[in-house]
């Protein structure tokens, strides 16, 4: 039986010839296939799912989509403590491909300008799409920019949505050569990742930190805002990755204290009033927000 099934995906794939997208949807299948293989996970369980089962894949659609909206409106319960009305322009430092604080500004109907710092163009282009469909009042400006490399202009008022995870990952893989792109899009290679950067946690973060740090401080204006949130992700869910929660977690409020030492003050009192009003997906212990006063 298995040999049909791989004698009709090659005859089928050389006789028709595949499209770029095709080809690449069948390889990641055929590894995912393989590496499952090698580590006897189909003696755990099954993987496949049935593309037909209408219901399932409008609950799995609508899963992922209430989810992105329950992020938008827990940060636009924050965001409306800040009076964003005021300002002309915000930036989100890197969004990737799904609008979260983009929503929130869509349900607080806001006017000005978007700024998104991303070092993934396709990323932006992919949000900026997927956001149209709400059509918002504010504009998207697009920066791709790497937050460890750039020299960073100023702004008044900074978000981040869940970022720390992402700057570890990013420091660590472009640290040790391996493709941004291929963590996020193979199975086994994130877990890799976070197992090797936990392996000498501490030499990790004290190296992490101050990058950290620095690459925050340097796009808040004198007398500007920055807010930042960090819950447990769907990838580390998803993974079982309870350490690297726990590690970023450590990290973020290091980060903050830090922050704190160079002239920031954290304003405690505006996520517990946010959050006393509204219960969304993170809380006033996930979310800091720090005005920058020297
Ligand atoms: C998983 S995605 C989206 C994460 C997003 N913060 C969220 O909560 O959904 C991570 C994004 O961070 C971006 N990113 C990672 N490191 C970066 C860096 N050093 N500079 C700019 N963007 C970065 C990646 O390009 C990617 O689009």
């Amino acid at each position: 039986m298995i040999e049909t099934y791989l004698n009709t995906i090659q005859k089928l794939s050389a006789k028709r010839g595949l499209t770029n997208v095709e080809k690449k949807r069948l390889e990641k299948d055929l590894q995912a296939v393989s590496e499952r293989l090698q580590k006897k996970e189909y003696q755990k369980g099954g993987f496949s799912m049935n593309k037909f089962d209408v219901p399932d894949r409008t609950r799995e659609f609508y899963v992922y989509l209430q989810f992105y909206c329950l992020i938008g409106k827990t940060w636009a319960a924050v965001l409306n403590e800040l009076h964003i009305e005021k300002y002309k322009e915000i930036v989100d430092l890197c969004p990737g491909y799904t609008p979260k604080i983009e929503l929130a500004l869509f349900y607080l109907k806001y006017k000005g300008k978007l700024t998104i710092l991303d070092k993934d163009r396709n990323a932006m282009n992919e949000l900026e799409k997927f956001l149209a469909l709400f059509e918002p009042q504010y504009t998207i400006n697009k920066k791709t920019v790497d937050m460890f490399r750039s020299r960073a202009k100023k702004y008044k008022m900074v978000l981040a949505n869940h970022i720390v995870d992402d700057l570890v990952i990013d420091y660590f893989s472009s640290k040790w050569s391996i493709s941004s792109h291929d963590l996020y899009e193979k199975e086994g290679q994130f877990q890799a990742l976070w197992q090797r950067v936990l392996e000498h946690e501490q030499d990790h973060y004290v190296e992490i930190l101050p990058q950290i740090v620095r690459a925050l401080e340097g796009y808040v204006e004198t007398k500007g805002w920055i807010c930042i949130t960090h819950y447990k992700s769907y990838m580390e869910k998803l993974l079982d990755l309870e350490n690297a929660t726990r590690f970023t977690r450590k990290l973020l409020k290091g980060v903050i204290a830090e922050l704190i030492k160079k002239g920031f003050k954290n304003h405690e009192e505006i996520p517990a009033k946010a959050f006393k009003k509204f219960r969304g997906h993170f809380g006033p212990r996930d979310c800091f927000v720090l005005q920058k006063l020297v």
